[in-house]
């Protein structure tokens, strides 16, 4: 039996729109294998996840390694010291004076335990979070989670949740433009604390970059002026960093395109290249301000993913994977504007490192374009390279893939798109 009969007889897979008809059978770098033999060029990343690259050889080394001395302990009944190890790197190489880390296992239950944090810190129950959002599947994350297509059936959420609008330039939801505009979506957080809340938020939840979203690029001054008002209010600032840090964006974590420092950073996906492991972590006087009882995970931190993920932060810096994902990118984006320039469909390229979205739409009036960006993606897929869909209209094509990318799989990539969009914009003439 193949596995797509396994899944659709022992798998629940109803929630999921459609799948991308591969068997993965191996991976190695940028390229995935299906158990047909055919070869991928992928960029998508399993989601962002791989940004050292599947299979990397050091990674791998590394979990082996542990594998064979522990694989799990607890490590919050016993000391781990690859744990204790990672927190460590943690500190130096996030940003400001974030200092005291909390392993879980994935992103939704880094979100979760970081708001729980802000909470009993704060000794508020608030929360305020951005429209257009995405922050995990758990019932509190998708209360501040700001799409109906991930929250329908779901409800009723949180109480005590508030949303200030996207900081989405191609569709400002204040219908203005950058720059003349003020940078007015950061002014709206105070107008969100002050008429949707009772003056008791704990934290303001945001993606640096945002990802499910469609790959949206808040204005530069953005976190400044919205983190100011925030704080003014009494309320952290949490930054959501599991799909846009370790080094997607052109650097290791997205904030620091901001110079902005959160009180607590989110992490998870890049994290490990591929391991599963999430965390969060704080300035200490934050950090310490669970009690005991108060928050743990069972398999949080676990021995080989950890490993992993200090061998992944190795690479990334001895292989500066954050610059060449700011290089790749350019690359990548100069392409694809210059496309843009060539087909109507194509509304929007932004994007940040190896981070980018291409927003399709039917006309000047910006009909969101999702039946023909899934379209893309089969056709893409056919040709060999594998992309993402996402934003709240679903017509995003995503390119997130692995920070090793070469410039030449950057073209070839950008070469199949091309071709694809030529056909589909034919179909639709
Ligand atoms: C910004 C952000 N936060 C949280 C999550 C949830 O992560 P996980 O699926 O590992 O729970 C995601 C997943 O896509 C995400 O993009």
């Amino acid at each position: 039996m193949n596995a797509k009969k396994l899944y659709e007889d022992y798998l629940i897979t109803s929630m999921v729109a459609g799948f991308e008809p591969i068997e993965v059978e191996r991976a190695s770098g940028c390229t995935m294998t299906g158990a047909d033999g055919k070869d991928y060029l992928d960029c998508f990343s399993g989601i962002a996840v791989v940004n050292a690259g599947h299979g990397h050889p050091r990674v791998l080394a590394a979990a082996r390694e542990q594998m064979e001395k522990l694989v799990h302990c607890c490590t919050y009944v016993y000391y781990n010291p690859r744990a204790a190890e990672l927190a460590k790197r943690l500190a130096e190489v996030t940003p400001g004076r974030l200092q005291k880390s909390f392993f879980g296992n994935s992103g939704a239950e880094a979100v979760e335990g970081a708001v729980r944090l802000a909470k009993q810190f704060t000794g508020r129950h608030e929360l305020l979070a951005l429209t257009r959002s995405f922050h995990g599947r758990t019932v509190g994350t998708l209360s501040i989670s700001g799409n109906r297509a991930r929250k329908k059936g779901g409800g009723p959420y949180l109480p005590g949740v508030a949303f200030a609008p996207a900081p989405y330039c191609y569709r400002c939801p204040l219908k203005l433009s950058y720059p003349a505009c003020g940078v007015a979506c950061a002014e709206a957080v105070d107008q969100a604390l002050r008429y949707q809340t009772a003056g008791d938020v704990a934290a303001f939840v945001a993606e640096p970059v945002m990802g499910e979203g469609g790959i949206i690029v808040p204005p530069k001054e953005y976190f400044a002026i919205a983190v100011e008002i925030v704080r003014k209010d009494g309320g952290l600032f949490v930054a959501d960093e599991v799909q846009c840090g370790f080094g997607r964006t052109g650097r290791l974590f997205a904030i620091e395109h901001y110079g902005v420092e959160p009180d607590i950073l989110c992490m998870a996906k890049g994290i490990a290249d591929g391991f599963p492991l999430s965390a969060f972590i704080a300035r200490p006087e934050v950090a310490d301000a669970f009690r005991p009882g108060d928050h743990l995970s069972t398999f949080g931190g676990n021995p080989v993913s950890c490993a992993a993920a200090l061998a992944n932060l190795d690479v990334m810096i001895d292989e500066k994977l954050p610059e060449a994902a700011a290089e790749r990118g350019a690359q990548l984006i100069a392409r694809l504007n210059a496309v843009k320039e060539a087909f109507p469909l194509v509304g929007d390229v932004r994007g940040k490192g190896l981070m980018i979205g291409v927003e399709l739409v039917r006309d000047a009036e910006k009909t969101p374009a999702a039946s023909e960006a899934k379209e893309i993606r089969k056709l893409c897929r056919e040709a060999g390279v594998l992309v993402g869909l996402g934003g709240a209209l679903a017509n995003v094509i995503r390119l997130q893939p692995p920070l090793v990318i070469t410039a030449a799989e950057v073209d070839r990539a950008a070469d199949v798109l091309e071709v694809a969009l030529a056909e589909v914009s034919a179909c639709g003439s």
